[in-house]
């Protein structure tokens, strides 16, 4: 007779993509310590315990001020391989086959790293992540917000010496008071590049910057989006466009743009025909990587298996897989679905 799988048990065996995920965010207390310690740099915490305690976030800004601070660890381009490469690891014990990573240049450009030391690093742990565990990846640049659209026109010229090793823009940090439309020259150009665009909106900001990210940054993607769910209209357009939302449940809870997972948009968003996807965004700084999301929002909102293996294959379907290798891979979740459901 077939044995049937538990929720968890079927979380963790379905092939998934992640598609939002910060590189520096999956540095953990152990890891920080460690490279730290060979580069002599100190740091404000002692134990790993200390540093856990420290992430307790009431808001988006609280949270970047410790992501920051703990990113001015890495130095070295082996520095930036580690880190890659502890994240590849995790992510391959939970049959992530595919996978779309940010990176923050100006967050160590700012201090006087290379931008080579850090793409270098990075691209060599995803070249092994593809030789020796089979994952599949992507890489999206990031322009932090925060900084003007001068400084994002610096990364992008860094950026073009590696245009082959990146496949897509995004945007990211400090969301109010940092609209889309702050970018849109810099987002023309690097769409001219022949880049994919991307941008994070609506996870604190209004749903007036998810309609610019659509209209004026012609992104193919939103990271976030939750409060695409306060605008009928605009929910209209996301469907009509089957823009794809890159949701980060408990990102979402530890950063308090929701109170509790209970009340995640989520399932709302679904019953909409929202192409929603799940991912960790930060894992190390929100206490989980992709299973872990997929089974916190699956308890805290009931959801069946259909659902979970709809989220799996959205994850895919919003990918930037080539057409053959996304076919390929949602096949694979289909089977899965069959022989597990
Ligand atoms: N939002 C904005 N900026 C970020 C995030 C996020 O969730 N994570 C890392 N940088
Ligand atoms: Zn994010």
């Amino acid at each position: 007779m077939k044995e049937v799988k538990s929720l968890e048990e079927f979380i963790k065996g379905i092939p998934k993509a992640e598609l939002h995920l910060h590189i520096e965010g999956t540095f953990e207390p152990e890891l920080m310590f460690e490279i730290a310690k060979r580069n002599h740099v100190k740091i404000k915490y002692s134990t790993v315990e200390e540093i856990k305690s420290a992430y307790n976030f009431s808001n988006l800004q609280d949270f970047l001020d410790i992501y920051y601070a703990g990113a001015q660890v890495l130095l070295t381009e082996q520095d930036f391989y580690d880190l890659t490469w502890a994240y590849l690891e995790k992510i391959h014990a939970e049959n992530v086959i595919h996978t779309e990573i940010f990176f923050d240049p100006q967050t160590h450009t700012g201090r006087g790293i290379k931008f080579s030391t850090v793409i270098n690093g990075i691209h060599r742990a995803l070249e092994d992540g593809r030789t020796k565990l089979g994952i599949n990846s992507k890489l999206i640049m990031c322009f932090l917000r925060h900084l003007d659209e001068e400084s994002a026109f610096k990364t992008l010229e860094n950026a073009i010496e590696f245009k082959k090793w990146i496949d897509g823009v995004g945007l990211d940090s400090s969301e109010l008071g940092h609209p889309p439309s702050k970018f849109q020259q810099v987002f023309e150009q690097a769409r001219r590049q022949g880049f994919l665009t991307v941008a994070h909106a609506g996870e604190e900001g209004p749903a007036e910057y998810i309609w610019e990210a659509l209209n004026l940054l012609k992104i193919s993607r939103i990271d976030h989006g939750n409060n695409a769910l306060n605008d009928e209209k605009l929910l209209k357009e996301l469907v009509n466009k089957k823009m794809p939302l890159t949701i980060c449940p408990l990102s979402n809870l530890k950063l308090q743009v929701v109170k509790d997972l209970k009340e995640h948009p989520l399932k709302k968003l679904m019953d909409h025909g929202i192409l929603a996807t799940i991912n960790s965004d930060d894992p190390a700084y929100f206490g989980g990587y992709m299973v872990e999301n997929y089974i916190a929002i699956s308890k805290a909102l009931n959801l069946s298996k259909e659902d979970i293996y709809i989220l799996a294959k959205n994850s895919f379907i919003a990918s930037f897989l080539e057409e053959e290798v996304k076919k390929d891979m949602i096949e694979r979740v289909d089977r899965y679905y069959k022989e597990n459901k």
